[in-house]
């Protein structure tokens, strides 16, 4: 009988660079935020070319922290795309705003710009108006950053940059952050991992000095800074969270920022694969990225045959031992976030049932896309 394969969604790529670093300062005798964090913190900005970064737990903390660093009036209005992770709409809600879910524009992944500036004229002079635009780089592709940016200029608001899908942090064609805050993840399944982790960069020196009094609670004075003895006094300053980044999981991202490039370029063969191997238009859209920089972190097809629903094809391919997912299931969609929403979202409720992520990571082989593609293309034909 012949054996059938299996190809995970995502595999990371840890080699003996991540496993040295991590040995490195578990035998350091000091494993928290320090200075791992420091020098990620100076690489990741050296990378960007920002004034500065700060390490986090997670993009999930980056995204609430960015929300707070814009002193936004409470119960104001933030705009974002209804296709992304839970995350946004969880930390707009946290920080006391209201989620403003927009639908995406038509062929893309991205939020409307042209909805969206309907919608900042349209609550303007109301008691909850638009006051920050978080766009999401769906997939890894800042799509539409112009135009947010330049919407958020025009109408006074603050532009977080939600690059959670987006490595490498250097680009020739795009800088981080466009205008105010950027925020990436180090997730376990992103272009660039620590398992765990996050990272905002600001060009803004006070943003900055916030978010790492943010991510303290509200303390004034950091844990290594004490136990370097500049100081062993503190004082809470402001709110504040947990949120900061430990120095294993730095050590483990400085591995990965040497790697960046190595790591997109794999996943650019994959994407130039898959492109090349399938046959657009018989029952799938390929993806069709127009901004110059991608980083792949996602393949999503668009499943539109008359034969077989993206559901029955993603069973279909975890028979055969190929898993896949979903980014995302639309905000709108989830019952917790279904009541912030008054309009029709008609574009990103079509994608909702036709968006499948295809694995995409440096270890998949050129047999295994092969294989990849012939089973979809078979269960579409059936
Ligand atoms: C678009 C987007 N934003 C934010 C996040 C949150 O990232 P993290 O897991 O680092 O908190 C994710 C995670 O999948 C995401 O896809």
């Amino acid at each position: 009988m012949q054996k059938i394969p299996n190809i995970p969604f995502h595999r990371p790529v840890i080699g003996s660079e991540e496993l040295a670093a991590t040995q490195r300062v578990l035998e350091s005798g000091w494993i928290t935020t320090g200075n791992e964090c420091t020098l990620l913190e100076r690489e990741c900005a050296e990378a960007l070319k920002a004034r500065f970064a700060v390490s986090l737990s997670s993009a999930t903390a980056g995204l609430h922290v960015a929300i707070k660093l814009g002193n936004l009036p409470q119960h104001s209005r933030i705009a974002v795309s209804t296709l992304t992770f839970a995350a946004c709409g969880h930390v707009i809600i946290q920080a006391g705003h209201i989620p403003l879910f927009v639908d995406i524009a038509p062929d893309s992944f991205h939020m409307d710009p042209k909805l969206l500036e309907a919608h900042i004229i349209r609550y303007r002079n109301t008691d909850h108006p638009v006051s920050s635009i978080m766009c999401v780089h769906y997939a890894g592709e800042p799509r539409y950053i112009d135009e947010y940016a330049g919407l958020a200029t025009q109408y006074g608001l603050w532009l977080i940059e939600d690059a959670a899908h987006c490595a490498p942090l250097t680009n020739k064609e795009h800088s981080y952050p466009k205008k105010d805050v950027a925020v990436f993840s180090f997730y376990a399944t992103k272009p660039m991992t620590s398992a765990e982790g996050g990272l905002l960069c600001t060009n803004e020196e006070q943003p900055y000095i916030h978010a790492k009094i943010l991510r303290s609670h509200g303390i004034s004075q950091e844990t290594w800074t004490r136990y370097k003895k500049e100081s062993s006094a503190y004082d809470v300053v402001s709110d504040g969270y947990k949120y900061n980044l430990s120095d294993v999981h730095a050590a483990i991202a400085r591995a990965q920022l040497l790697k960046q490039h190595t790591l997109l370029k794999a996943r650019e063969r994959i994407a130039n694969e898959y492109t090349a191997l399938f046959t657009d238009g018989e029952g799938i859209i390929l993806p069709n990225p127009v901004h110059p920089v991608h980083a792949w972190h996602l393949f999503v097809i668009r499943i539109v045959s008359k034969n077989i629903s993206r559901d029955t094809l993603m069973k279909t391919l975890a028979k055969a031992g190929i898993q896949t997912s979903i980014h995302f299931r639309p905000l709108h969609h989830h019952s917790y976030f279904s009541h912030y929403v008054k309009d029709t979202l008609p574009y990103a409720d079509k994608l909702a049932d036709e968006i499948l992520s295809l694995p995409i990571y440096p270890g998949l082989s050129h047999k295994d896309i092969e294989y990849i593609v012939d089973t979809t293309k078979k269960a579409l034909a059936e």
